[in-house]
């Protein structure tokens, strides 16, 4: 137990973002005096406010130190409290409150703080409401995503599943590749398959038919054998997927759930990105980790892990030609270059992944049919790269000149510094050996609006390239990222600022449409192709529903896993354009993330409602049917 516990309030107040009440008890046995208050939240403190009882010290971005008024001692059992009001946003959701707290003595040392939720005054917070029914399935049968084509009938279930006699090493092998996922995942259920024949169990013979689309698989079941039938090894392990889910869910839940012994699955998946972000860099997952959302996904059939792997938060990449992005980069602390953020303490909080981390995680992926595509964050969100190697920064711009939306200041890489080229060209030569994949994801997101623009280079820039503005100054940056990256032979994908400014070249380029659906099809309009997220739908962060009880960021409103399924990426796209779509993804942002358990109820189940609407045609989603299957799904 800490020796001190914060409580924190919000109360609503009329033409302002409200009032936050912070009470810091003190529950050791000595007296507290001479001491700072920091805590982490994305309810930040505004440049103008009014403190009460207190006053601000320092902040950056997420990151505020409170100072108690001169000479305050705090008595063992007692509380010192103040209040702020002029935040930046509206608090909407209990978790918007404080994420770490610590506090720094006298003598120079910091201790820990526990605390809980922003606790909301004066008004009902509402209930969360129940945001899965119990479900019903038409078709007994559990499969999600579920198929293009099904037509079965129920019948025995067998003991388990086994290849035919004379499979083939290669089928034999992603059979058992598919049974140590299914392990994997459900540690303590039986294995839905065996390499060996079993008396009781049925056959599965394997079958090559090039006259199937890649990626798609038939099953054809009867009561003696199942026929896997594919053109690839992605099909045959699809099928091989759907195998062990049906296995599951009769064994799981024999009323709902039954085992064809008759009939046809015919499946191909709807788009080819089906994808799945997740930010490493606000939070850091072991390798463990990744590697179990990874057999998640491949689960979920979705096919594409965007790996967030730096931000203004953290570098967690390791460059060997710039040891210091780690060094320094992922590394946060009290007493470190980058400062606590969301859900540091007292305790300094550093991961990275190595190398032969990445290898390992690449070649996991690999063998599950899922393409890595890895994204450096540029040129804004930098404040982790910029702080790590300051030769980055124009020395003559003037400091904290712009701010980005998340409150850090000079937070882009420079377009005008020669050497943001020369260390860029370094880190893609080492992404480039590290992940195989046809493209690399460079970020260009939420760079600042009056960005660079005291810098003296970049003055000398726009005026030598005929530059207008922060956006045709991006851009001028973004073509030369774009042909650093041709001349590694790689595609470039980002956000959907990437267009600003007059954006690059379309050809080999695919962008991110983000911020509202609409921007898909104006991407799509301009010539370039498009994988739709929109955080209205897509970002996983988001509460749920509008309660206050309910956890989640807001500030793209809120999305329950009902809407996160029925929304419909292609509803507004002209046919025309169809073509330029090639697919969605699910965005897991980690600014929220402190607990696991808080990971697991936001990410599931959305997580396989946008799995399934990137594999199942509009008119086969149900989701009365996906609720009965999802509960029976892996979570992390
Ligand atoms: C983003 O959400 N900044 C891409």
């Amino acid at each position: 137990m800490a020796d001190y516990r914060l409580e924190t309030s919000w109360r609503p107040v009329e033409n302002s973002f409200g009032r936050l009440t912070f009470t810091l008890f003190n529950l050791s046995t000595e007296p507290l005096s001479g001491f700072s208050l920091a805590y982490t939240t994305e309810t930040r403190v505004a440049d103008n406010h009014v403190c009460d009882g207190g006053s601000l010290k320092r902040q950056v971005a997420h990151f505020h130190e409170f100072l108690p008024p001169e000479g305050l001692s705090v008595r063992p059992g007692g509380h010192w409290r103040f209040t702020v009001e002029g935040l930046t946003r509206e608090p909407k959701h209990v978790s918007a409150g404080v994420k770490s707290a610590y506090l720094t003595l006298a003598e120079g040392r910091h201790v820990p703080v526990e605390f809980s939720d922003l606790h909301l005054e004066g008004r009902d917070g509402g209930a969360a409401a129940p945001l899965l029914p119990v479900g019903s399935v038409p078709d007994p049968y559990s499969l999600l995503p579920w198929p293009l084509l099904l037509g079965l009938k129920a019948g025995e279930l067998p003991v388990i599943l086994y290849p035919a006699e004379k499979t083939r090493p290669d089928a034999i092998k992603s059979l058992s590749l598919v049974l140590a996922l299914y392990q994997r995942l459900y540690p303590a259920a039986n294995a839905p398959f065996s390499l060996s024949a079993i008396k009781g169990g049925r056959a599965i013979r394997f079958a090559t038919e090039s006259s199937i689309a890649g990626s798609a698989y038939e099953l054809r079941f009867t009561a003696h054998e199942i026929v896997l039938s594919s053109a690839d090894e992605a099909g045959r392990q699809y099928g091989l997927i759907s195998l062990a889910q049906l296995m599951h869910g009769a064994r799981a839940d024999r009323e709902r759930f039954k085992f064809p012994n008759f009939g046809t699955i015919a499946d191909q998946p709807r788009y080819d990105w089906r994808g799945c972000h997740l930010d490493v860099a606000r939070q850091f997952y072991p390798v463990a980790d990744v590697n179990r959302l990874i057999d998640i996904l491949a689960w979920n059939k979705l096919n594409i892990f965007h790996w967030h792997l730096t931000d203004d938060e953290a570098w967690r990449l390791e460059i060997k030609a710039y040891p210091a992005l780690t060094e320094i980069g992922a590394r946060r602390g009290p007493d470190e270059v980058l400062v606590p953020q969301l859900g540091d303490g007292a305790e300094t909080r550093a991961g990275h992944y190595t190398q032969d981390d990445v290898r390992q995680i690449v070649a996991h992926a690999a063998s599950l049919h899922i393409e890595v595509v890895p994204e450096i964050d540029i040129p804004g969100h930098g404040t982790a790269t910029l702080l790590s190697l300051p030769e980055l920064v124009d020395g003559q711009e003037a400091p904290a000149s712009y701010r980005a939306v998340q409150g850090y200041p000079n937070n882009a890489l420079n377009p005008a510094v020669e050497f943001t080229y020369e260390f860029l060209g370094k880190v893609f030569d080492e992404v480039v050996a590290l992940f195989p994949s046809e493209y690399l994801h460079i970020g260009g997101d939420e760079v600042a609006q009056r960005a660079w623009l005291t810098s003296p280079l970049c003055s000398a820039l726009m005026e030598r390239e005929k530059l207008a503005g922060t956006p045709e100054l991006q851009a001028y940056f973004l073509r030369r990222i774009k042909t650093m990256l041709s001349e590694r032979g790689r595609k470039l994908a980002g956000w959907n600022e990437v267009s600003h400014g007059g954006g690059v070249d379309r050809d080999g380029t695919l962008l991110m449409a983000w911020e509202q659906p609409a921007v898909g099809i104006e991407l799509a309009q301009q010539g370039y192709n498009v994988v739709i997220t929109p955080g209205q739908a897509y970002y996983l962060d988001m509460a749920q529903s509008e309660a206050w009880a309910e956890p989640g960021a807001a500030w793209a409103g809120y999305s329950s896993p009902e809407h996160t399924y029925a929304y419909e990426a292609e509803d507004d796209l002209p046919e025309a354009l169809q073509e330029k779509m090639r697919g969605i993804q699910a965005c897991i942002w980690t600014e929220n993330f402190v607990s696991r358990g808080y990971f697991n109820r936001l990410v599931f189940p959305r997580l396989s409602a946008v799995a399934e609407a990137a594999w199942t045609p509009l008119t086969r989603k149900d989701w009365d049917r996906f609720a009965a299957i999802v509960r029976m799904w892996p979570i992390l």
